[in-house]
Order: structure tokens, then C-alpha cells, then sequence
């Protein structure tokens, strides 16, 4: 039978009771990386409202992977245990806690948004960024100091995605996904535009692809064989004038995360280079790019950009564009978008006792 929006989603033993997920949104509010009320509130409230998977926001492996001084870690166990109650509160509500393991590169050593998303020097409170090469991005005001990677950087930064993965479970996430999008350190990996290495790091597809395989298939090693672990992709760099990572490649790689043990992949895009020109950003403007990968492999996949309203979500899933709709922005406005989804779409769904005389 063909899935809806409300048809639980079964991947290895773990059942999300819907087919819609909130999307990984940075926060910018903790002070050393440790979860505070805010995420308890912010991701328990999008369990309460309905959502079969409730994601993190990028979450720093490291420090020096954050985008900000002020981004979600777990690069300690005193991150872990603050994660802990709030993964046991999303699961109290029939949600499925995940969590976004993340490095930024050298997209890292910023202001946040609201203060300008500019590049923050040592001095200033930032960090020296690392990245597959020495270039830094093209940003207006000077950059941070940037480096390129060794052979012993690369081991360090996969043993913190391998440590960060054991911290998560620890901490009761059911869900690990991977973030190689948005252009930051496994995107650039990934992109020629960013990675001009002669090591078997760089240079052809296998082997500017061998780092978010091996670091997949390192969460994987640590990751209950029960539950699973997604990737987040950027899968066009919308760079078409110039030799960059595109959908083709997206396609490629897709069964090689799948033998890297990935379940599902998440279709996003761009982020590598202020040059992007998107081509049509209304709504659903990355569903195709989830599409075709559906089309050309058996890996189950998630598609995400400008999914607002149930009946839209529904049809992508009816419509087997997408296994899972990944919902962003619209579940800033409506933290209860399931609820509403269902309410809209004609289908029970249990709300929580509370709430009921509202439904
Ligand atoms: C984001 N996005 C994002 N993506 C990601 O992979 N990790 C992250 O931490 C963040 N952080 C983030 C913060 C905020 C405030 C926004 C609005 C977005 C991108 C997000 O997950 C999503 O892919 C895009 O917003 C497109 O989906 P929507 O918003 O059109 O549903």
C-alpha cells in the first residue's frame, strides 16, 4: 500500500509513528555548547506537536566545529548528560529523538545570525578554522586563519564524530545523522570548489567522497545495529559555471553510503559558495533533487526546503517523491505542524491529553 504522512516509518527497529521530521535549525543559544532550557522547551514542544522525529540542530564534534560561539556540542560528557532529559521528554511524547553530529570547517569562527554572521577572530572570541584546504571563505571582512588538514587532523575529527556518536546514544538519541551539506566540512570534502588536495583526500570523486564514507561508516560501527543513521547532503552545489559537486554526483554516492551503512539520506543543498544562484527557491524547491535520488537507489530518503502546509507534505510522500518529509522554517511558526498536518488531512492522531479539548 502506498504510505501517507501519517504511515509510521520503520527503519532497522526504530518506528517513527509519522512521516515528518524537524528539520536540524540552529539555535545559537547555549554558552559553552551545553543544552540549556531553551532546547528542552524548542524540541520538546515539536514532540508535543506532533512530529514522528524531532532533530537537534547541528551539534559541534569538536569545538572548533562550531559555527558559533554559541552552537550545541557534545564534544563532553557534561554535554551528553545535558542532552539526556530532553531526548527522555521527546520520546515521552511518541517522538523519535535524533541528533545532528556536525563540523563546520571553515564555514566555523562566526558572529550568529543576528549579530551579522561575521567572521570572528581569535582575539575576538573565534578560533583558527580547519577545513581540506588552506582557502577560507569568501566572506567580506577578513577571515579567520584558516589551515588545511593533515592525514592527522583528518583521524582526529573522525574519532570526534566516533566519540560524539557514542556520547548521543549514551544520551538516549535513536537517530544519528551525519551533516555533510550546507558547505561546511564534509561538503567541502565533497566539493571541488573547496577541496584542491592531492592526498587521497582530493581529487577524484572516490576519493573527495572518502571522508564522510568513512566517518558514516564509523558512526555505523558505533551506532545500535537496531537503529539508524542518516546523512545530510547538499546535492547540487548550484555552482554550474564552474567544476563543483552536482546532483550526478549525488546519485553516485548515494549507494556508497548505503554500503557505509546510512539508512537514509537527507537531500539538501548548497551552502558551499556565495556565488550559488538557486534556481527556483518556492515551495518544495529541493524536493527533486530528493526525487531522483529516490529514483536511482534503494536507500530511503528525506526531503526538505519549502514543505509548509500537510496537504503538500502528504502528497510527497503519496506520491513516493520522498520517504520522510523534513520540515524547517514552518515549524519555527507552528511548533504543532503535525497536529495541524492531521487535523487538515482528516487523520486521527493522538494528541496529548492536555490538549485535547483544542483538536
Ligand atoms: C537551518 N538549517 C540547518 N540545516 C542543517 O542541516 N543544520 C542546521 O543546524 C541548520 N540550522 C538552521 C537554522 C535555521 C534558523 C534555519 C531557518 C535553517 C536549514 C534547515 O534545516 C532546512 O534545511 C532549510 O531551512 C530548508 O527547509 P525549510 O525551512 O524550507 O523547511
Amino acid at each position: 500500500m502506498t504510505p501517507s504522512l501519517f504511515t509510521p516509518l520503520s527503519l532497522r527497529e526504530t518506528t517513527a509513528r509519522n512521516r515528518v521530521m524537524v528539520s536540524p535549525m540552529c539555535q545559537y543559544s547555549t554558552g559553552d555548547g551545553v543544552a540549556t532550557d531553551w532546547h528542552q522547551v524548542h524540541l520538546g514542544s515539536r514532540a508535543v506537536g506532533g512530529a514522528g522525529v524531532v532533530m537537534t540542530e547541528a551539534t559541534a564534534v569538536e569545538p572548533r566545529g562550531r559555527i558559533t560561539p554559541h552552537d550545541l556540542g557534545i564534544w563532553s560528557q557534561e554535554h551528553a548528560d545535558a542532552l539526556a532529559p530532553i531526548t527522555e521528554f521527546i520520546r515521552s511524547q511518541g517522538s523519535v529523538p535524533a541528533i545532528q553530529l556536525a563540523h563546520a570547517g571553515r564555514k566555523a569562527s562566526k558572529t550568529r545570525p543576528w549579530d551579522g554572521s561575521e567572521p570572528l577572530q581569535p582575539d575576538e572570541g573565534g578560533w583558527e578554522t580547519v577545513a581540506p584546504s588552506a582557502e577560507p571563505y569568501p566572506y567580506d571582512d577578513e577571515p579567520p586563519q584558516q589551515r588545511a588538514m593533515t592525514a592527522e587532523d583528518i583521524d582526529d575529527v573522525t574519532d570526534s564524530f566516533v566519540t560524539a556518536a557514542k556520547r548521543a546514544r549514551e544520551a538516549g538519541f535513536e537517530i544519528a545523522e551525519v551533516h555533510a551539506a550546507h558547505g561546511y566540512l564534509l561538503h567541502e570534502f565533497l566539493s571541488p570548489v573547496t577541496n584542491d588536495r592531492d592526498d587521497e583526500y582530493g581529487g577524484s570523486f572516490e576519493n573527495r567522497t572518502r571522508l564522510v564514507r568513512e566517518i558514516t561508516a564509523a558512526v555505523r560501527a558505533v551506532w545500535p545495529d537496531d537503529k539508524p543513521v542518516f546523512v545530510r547532503i547538499s546535492a547540487t552545489d548550484w555552482l554550474p559555471d564552474r567544476e563543483s559537486w552536482d546532483i550526478d554526483q549525488s546519485v553516485r554516492l548515494a549507494p556508497l553510503l548505503a554500503e557505509a551503512g546510512a539508512d537514509l539520506v537527507d537531500v539538501s543543498a548548497g551552502g558551499i559558495h556565495p556565488d550559488q544562484e538557486i534556481p527556483n527557491a518556492g515551495p518544495g524547491y529541493q524536493i527533486p533533487y530528493a526525487e531522483t535520488i529516490k529514483e536511482n537507489t534503494d536507500l530511503a530518503v528525506g526531503a526538505v526546503g519549502g514543505i509548509t502546509t500537510g496537504e503538500q507534505a502528504d502528497q510527497l510522500i503519496r506520491n513516493e517523491r520522498a520517504d520522510l518529509a523534513i520540515v524547517g522554517r514552518e515549524h519555527l511558526r507552528d511548533p504543532y505542524f503535525a497536529l495541524h498536518a492531521a487535523h487538515e488531512l482528516g487523520v486521527d492522531v493522538d494528541v496529548p491529553a492536555q490538549y485535547r479539548r483544542g483538536f
